[in-house]
């Protein structure tokens, strides 16, 4: 299966320094063996269509509206992104969890509206280090999960999966290949027993993915990719990282 290498910009960028950073992206596209993409801040979705159109970089958002449209001040739907040449979307990430209160639900009925648009959506899952520590990513991963499945029945072989352990999001600290590789197995068992297409799933790691560590990461069975935050802001560090997935 071919790699997926997403860059999540969270609440960074400019005009100018997007420009600098896509134009170092694109500098050497041809050696690319995987597929790659970009999540910007909303604002930035005009200025990043415009600059990506034709190219090999994909253009990704962070997240989209559960409504379809109407009185829902400050949000942005699935059909607005579409039309900025938005091909995938983060939904769950952890930190809309912790910080914005989306429950399970909330994220499948993300993905739904996303997969309705012709959206990607990455679907993020991960345990906290309390949950690990008392023994639950297992069950935290198959729950969150199981609610994207449900309320997405046999186009749950459409999505992008990403397991991000909260505890290794910006920390510095990654799963070690064998523990991440044993939670992708876990999802990977349960996307089978959901749909007979659930091998052309990309599942992602995420969670201090760097150019070091990179390799050894992507090199595991089930492991398909990378969703990268803070290596994804500097052109050398990311395109290392893409360089990595083969
Ligand atoms: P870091 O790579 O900065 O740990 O962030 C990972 C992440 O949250 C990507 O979505």
């Amino acid at each position: 299966m071919k790699k997926l290498i997403v860059g999540n910009w969270k609440m960074n960028g400019s005009l100018d320094a997007n420009t600098a950073l896509v134009a170092a992206l694109l500098q050497d596209t041809q050696a690319w063996a995987c597929d790659v993409a970009v999540c910007a801040p909303a604002p930035y979705l005009a200025q990043l269509h415009t600059s990506l159109t034709g190219s090999r970089l994909d253009l990704g958002a962070q997240d989209l509206s559960v409504h379809e449209s109407g009185a829902y001040t400050g949000e942005v739907s699935a059909a607005m992104l579409k039309e900025f040449g938005v091909r995938y979307c983060i939904v769950g990430h952890s930190e809309r969890r912790q910080y914005h209160q989306e429950s399970d639900t909330t994220v499948a009925l993300k993905a739904q509206r996303a997969l309705a648009a012709g959206i990607t959506p990455i679907v993020c899952v991960g345990e906290t280090l309390a949950q690990r520590e008392a023994g639950q990513t297992e069950e935290v991963v198959k729950r969150q999960l199981a609610a994207v499945v449900h309320a997405n029945g046999h186009c749950i072989s459409e999505i992008v999966l990403a397991y991000e352990p909260v505890w290794a999001i910006g920390t510095g600290k990654t799963a070690s290949p064998e523990e991440a590789q044993h939670v992708h197995h876990v999802l990977r068992a349960q996307l089978q027993a959901a749909s007979q297409h659930a091998d052309r799933v990309r599942i992602l790691y995420g969670g201090s993915m760097n150019a070091g560590n990179a390799q050894a990461l992507l090199a595991q069975a089930d492991i398909d990719g990378g969703l990268i935050g803070g290596a994804a802001l500097q052109a050398a560090a990311f395109l290392s990282i893409v360089a990595a997935a083969h």
